[in-house]
């Protein structure tokens, strides 16, 4: 019996989300505590056909150049910013990823974070397991209105658009900032494209749903705190770094900003003694935007077909480089 493919696998996923689809290969799982090509994967880097990894993966371009017969790296999330997928393309190796299966989980979450935030749900519910709710108080976590708020979305693909539509149902008024112009979704949802300066000043909620890259890190700093409203509230569930952590802070401690949700950090995890967790006006999910038990089996399901397909020298169904095939 010829040898299987080996698969290197980093973080164990439930049984249940895999079946019997990775039969065919041999595969080592990696500690689950750690990130990236642990210690237990390291030795097998060089014989490894496939890695199928997870969004806080770092693979870097040595691992990448070490791994000689590697057909297909699948990183089980939408974005590959742990990847340096330009090291894969010159490589010829295909990176997959797993678009269009999380869009509703991940809006689902981004308007239950901003619902959150402009209601305090989060210090609301603290205060009253904390015994702080001895009454009644007309005065007490007054929150604001989405209806009739201006709504500003930074970056209209998938999640973006999933994001507006729900919000169109309460009433907001939408605008949106992106690199193309889309007169179509303008039409669809009701919604006006404008500049990203003009969305950043005019905006009573901002939503970003950017992928991370060199254009978009820190692409909400100090300046861009400025010119936001007192008023406004900045959601984040896109990645971290699009949002400058020492900026965000000095924004929501001297009252540039009103408030903000975070789904993603920079850094991530955000550790527990960090200054953004004592802030009233912060709300921090750990990254959960796609964690639904139906959308996280159907990302596996999508990273292992993108796994088996590298594996076996065909186009990958969701790819990232799609030039390493021409
Ligand atoms: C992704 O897949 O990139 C998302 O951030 C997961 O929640």
């Amino acid at each position: 019996m010829p040898k299987k493919p080996l698969v290197l696998l980093t973080h164990k996923l439930p049984e249940d989300w895999i079946g019997s689809s990775l039969e065919d290969f041999e595969v080592i799982i990696g500690q689950s505590k750690n990130r990236g090509i642990d210690k237990k994967l390291a030795p097998y880097l060089d014989q490894t056909s496939g890695i199928i990894c997870l969004l806080d993966d770092p693979i870097p371009a040595e691992v990448i150049t070490q791994a000689k017969n590697l057909k297909v790296i699948s990183n089980m999330a939408v974005g590959v910013d742990n990847i340096d997928v330009n090291v894969c393309t010159r490589l010829g190796i295909p990176v997959g990823h797993t678009p269009g299966v999380l869009t509703d989980g991940t809006a689902d979450l981004t308007v239950a974070l901003l619902l959150a935030v402009c209601r305090k749900i989060g210090i609301a519910s603290e205060d009253a397991r904390q015994g702080r709710w001895t009454n009644w108080d007309p005065i007490g976590w007054l929150g604001v209105d989405l209806k009739g708020a201006t709504v500003g979305i930074v970056g209209l693909g998938k999640i973006g658009s999933a994001v507006a539509e729900r919000l169109g149902a309460f009433g907001t008024r939408l605008i949106f900032s992106n690199r193309s112009p889309l007169p179509d979704k303008e039409k669809q949802l009701d919604a006006t494209q404008v500049s990203l300066d003009e969305l950043i000043t005019s905006s009573d909620i901002i939503c970003l749903h950017l992928p991370l890259s060199a254009d978009t890190v820190d692409l909400m700093d100090a300046a861009a705190f400025q010119k936001m409203k007192p008023t406004a509230i900045l959601i984040n569930a896109a990645r971290g770094p699009v949002v400058n952590t020492q900026a965000l802070l000095e924004a929501l401690e001297t009252g540039q900003i009103r408030a903000a949700g975070l789904d993603v950090t920079d850094p991530e995890p955000l550790p527990p003694d960090h200054a953004l967790y004592q802030l009233d006006n912060c709300l921090i999910t750990p990254h959960i935007g796609s964690a639904t038990h139906n959308t996280r089996k159907t990302m596996a399901n999508v990273a292992i077909r993108n796994l088996i397909a590298g594996i076996n020298g065909l186009p990958l169904p969701f790819c990232v480089n799609p030039e390493v095939y021409s």
